[in-house]
């Protein structure tokens, strides 16, 4: 996207941002443009800083350098008005967060119960519309522990919707789903973000699921990007480290955490 797009068109922004964990540099000289109504699939071996650069959206971790903006405005530091912005981000963590002992229908009502003063029977038809958007309709009543792994995650998905958020972003949305499911996690992350106008970052190593609904691409490695174009150009990449990644070599110029390494071949 050229330099010069009008800032009303740009859903998020990072200018030369260096993220620390503790004293350590995790990515540095991140520059990063995502358009509204885009999605944009973040890629990148496991502890590159693929869920670091999603906290530093979020305002969960200040960078140790550079701007981040977030719908238009800096990322404030302030809790408030960092609470404010927050109710714009849609977030869906790996873990989906369910309560356990909430039925579906009152998890995907608990941020309308929070945020809004709502009354009851508005939230109760928020609810089922965004439990008839990822297609459960009729699975209002159920406890967590009665959903497969795939309903769970689309009733996370509608919680993460319930406010309406312009962005959404997307942690390992697939994983431990298996092909079907992930199938249809991925079509719907990719019709809701038509059909509702969002804006999608998705962070994922699953290169091949998400590359198809993405308009563009980025891979870090060894704390930084590595790769930005579109899908169909990191699929022409001749980079040899970009390959090293989308072919799940070991062995090349991604350097791995040593004692990480250690532990998985023990
Ligand atoms: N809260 C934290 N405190 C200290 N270090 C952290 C913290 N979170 C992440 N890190 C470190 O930052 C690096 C990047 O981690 P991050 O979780 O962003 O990687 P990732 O790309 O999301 O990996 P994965 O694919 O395994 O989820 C890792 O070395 C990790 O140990
Ligand atoms: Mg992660």
């Amino acid at each position: 996207m050229s330099p010069d797009t009008p800032p009303q068109d740009i859903a998020v922004r990072l200018t030369d941002v260096r993220l620390d964990r503790g004293t350590r540099t995790v990515l540095s000289g991140i520059d990063l443009t995502v358009p509204r109504g885009s999605i944009t699939a973040v890629l990148g071996p496991s502890g590159s800083g693929k869920s670091t650069l999603l906290a530093a959206l979020t305002g969960e971790l200040v960078p140790a350098a550079g701007q981040v903006e977030v719908l238009g405005q800096a990322v404030p530091q302030r809790q408030r008005a960092l609470l404010e912005l927050r109710k714009g981000i849609g977030v869906l963590l790996q873990g989906n967060g369910l309560l356990t002992d909430l039925t579906v229908a009152e998890n995907v009502a608990l941020p309308l119960r929070t945020h809004t003063k709502l009354p009851r029977p508005v939230i109760d038809r928020l609810v089922a519309m965004k439990l008839h958007a990822v297609g459960l309709r009729t699975a209002g009543d159920l406890y967590p522990r009665e959903l497969s792994g795939g309903m769970a995650r689309r009733v996370a998905l509608a919680r993460a919707l319930a406010l309406d958020p312009p962005l959404m972003v997307y942690d390992e949305p697939l994983t431990g789903l298996d092909p079907i499911a992930s199938g249809v996690i991925m079509s719907l992350i990719s019709r809701l973000n038509d059909s509702l106008g969002l804006t999608s970052i998705i962070v994922t190593h699953h290169v091949h699921e998400t590359l198809p609904v993405a308009d563009r691409a980025i891979v870090i490695a060894n704390g930084r990007i590595v790769f930005s174009g579109t899908p169909a150009e990191l699929e022409a990449t001749t980079d040899p480290l970009v390959l090293q990644f989308l072919r799940g070599e070991p062995d090349g110029p991604i350097a791995f955490d040593t004692a990480e390494r250690s532990r998985e071949t023990a």
